[in-house]
């Protein structure tokens, strides 16, 4: 059981523009050229913070909307908040705040010994759990743009000791898809 963060980075390291935007991502690829469907088979729990959880409900779930499609995930989804959220009919989407540690530990135990946590975003919420020890890997397909600024990929330093590199791979011209082992002290 590991503890990743999977997501698009620009090369600048921003997961969206500053207005919250994506559109730079989806005209780059398919997400089933990538190693996604690998990645999400293996996840059992997921977290998000309230802006990614509000990108999704105004971009795939549409609540109300003719266009809307159901929530994609089947797997239990925690979101951060600390405002009251809408709800989606039949997603299993639990709300909390504050301490990501004992978060964790739920989702450890609905993922069970044989599934990963998928750290959805943004930056900052990963970093929360970095902070806690508790981030194993990243695995970020570098999409093949420059934002200037944006929604940071990961605003914390983690120099000494460096990220390890696992592999790098490239998906067409659009992404590189690079995974790190995260260093861990002492837990
Ligand atoms: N490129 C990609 O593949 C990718 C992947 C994921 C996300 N994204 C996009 O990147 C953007 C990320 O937005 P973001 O940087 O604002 O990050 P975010 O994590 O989605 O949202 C941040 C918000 O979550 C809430 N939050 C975070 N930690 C919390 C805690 N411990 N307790 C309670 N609430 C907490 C706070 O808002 P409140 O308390 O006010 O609710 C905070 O402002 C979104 O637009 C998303 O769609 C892109």
């Amino acid at each position: 059981m590991r503890t990743q963060y999977y997501t698009a980075s620009s090369v600048d390291g921003f997961i969206a523009t500053t207005d919250h935007s994506l559109r730079w991502l989806f005209q780059l690829g398919d997400v089933n050229d990538t190693g996604y469907p690998q990645f999400i088979a293996q996840v059992g729990a997921l977290a998000m913070g309230s802006s990614t959880y509000e990108w999704m409900l105004r971009h795939v779930v549409r609540p109300g909307g003719k266009t809307g499609a159901p929530w994609p995930y089947a797997q239990p989804t925690w979101v951060f908040s600390s405002r009251a959220l809408p709800r989606v009919d039949g997603a299993d989407i639990r709300f909390v705040q504050g301490d990501v540690r004992p978060v964790h530990q739920l989702m450890r135990e609905a993922a069970g010994d044989d599934k990963n946590i998928w750290l959805v975003g943004g930056g900052d919420l990963v970093g929360q759990f970095h902070d806690a020890g508790l981030l194993d890997e990243m695995i970020v397909q570098i999409g093949s743009v420059t934002l200037g600024a944006g929604r940071p990929l990961l605003p914390r330093q983690i120099a000494f000791p460096p990220l390890r590199l696992l592999s790098a791979r490239a998906i067409g011209s659009g992404f590189a898809e690079l995974r790190y082992e995260v260093p861990h002290g002492d837990r």
